[in-house]
């Protein structure tokens, strides 16, 4: 199976000219790599500076806003996306809850309006703290209330991504996390799938990995974390490390059974 790589940019880089760069250099960089799928998620203003240059990549969105068009002030939406054929977004990254207040609600809103509408959302869930002596049980809430309403057949669209908020790279002191606690939270989230959606849906879900990921613990994290992919933030901004990260997982792919 293909390895998922999400290069989220957040608000990065400064100028259009060094993220059509950025962006060139990477693709060019990842093409040979086909045990691997590539999506850049750069900054709206950016779309068609970084769109214009990608072959194998493809383009995601950060963001977006649940109703199709109407009065919602600097908001963009699904339809909004889907016009410009981006089908991959990241929804509920910590950063949106932790700077603009983006609730579970918001988020449950979000990705119901992108499963219905055809998007690949790639669905943030994590935990403030690391949780001593087992899994937080708000990863479970996070999760549950996120897939309330979502009907089976959508899920072939789903990638989650465990995003331990402690292990990335923007918290102060942040720690590093374990490929064997990965493991284990991405059993019990395809567990809760299980539950509520049975095996065989459950199992078309991607579950990807985003705590500070980058080309030294990639590996461990595909192979003893068992993770899908990984959401990869500031290793992204570094051309070299992100083409050597997808060396790695390409690797990983082509050396697993699956
Ligand atoms: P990082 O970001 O790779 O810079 O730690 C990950 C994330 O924000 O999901």
């Amino acid at each position: 199976m293909k390895s998922l790589i999400i290069a989220n940019w957040k608000s990065n880089p400064d100028a259009p000219g060094r993220a059509e760069l950025l962006a060139r250099t990477i693709d060019r960089g990842v093409r040979r790599f086909s045990k691997t799928e590539v999506v850049i998620a750069p900054p709206y203003h950016f779309f068609s500076n970084v769109g214009q240059v990608l072959g194998k990549a493809k383009l995601g969105a950060q963001n977006m806003f649940w109703e199709d068009v109407g009065p919602y002030t600097g908001e963009i939406s699904w339809h909004h996306l889907k016009h410009l054929q981006i089908a991959y977004v990241i929804i509920g990254h910590s950063e949106r809850k932790r700077y603009l207040g983006e609730t579970e609600e918001m988020i449950q809103k979000k990705l119901h309006a992108a499963l219905k509408n055809g998007l690949q959302p790639i669905l943030c869930i994590g935990e403030e703290e690391r949780h001593a002596g087992g899994i937080s049980p708000n990863l479970g809430k996070q999760l549950k209330t996120a897939i309330t309403g979502i009907k089976k057949n959508w899920l072939k669209n789903l990638v989650v991504a465990y995003e331990p908020i402690w292990a990335i790279s923007t918290t102060p002191h942040a720690a590093a996390d374990t490929p064997d606690n990965a493991f284990r939270v991405s059993l019990y989230m395809r567990k809760i799938l299980t539950d509520e959606f049975g095996r065989t849906a459950a199992d078309r879900v991607r579950i990807i990995y985003g705590g500070s990921v980058d080309s030294r613990n990639i590996a461990s994290f595909l192979e003893e974390g068992g993770m899908q992919g990984v959401l990869v933030g500031s290793a992204s901004l570094h051309a070299d490390e992100f083409i050597q990260l997808v060396a790695r997982a390409n690797n990983v792919a082509k050396n697993s059974k699956m």
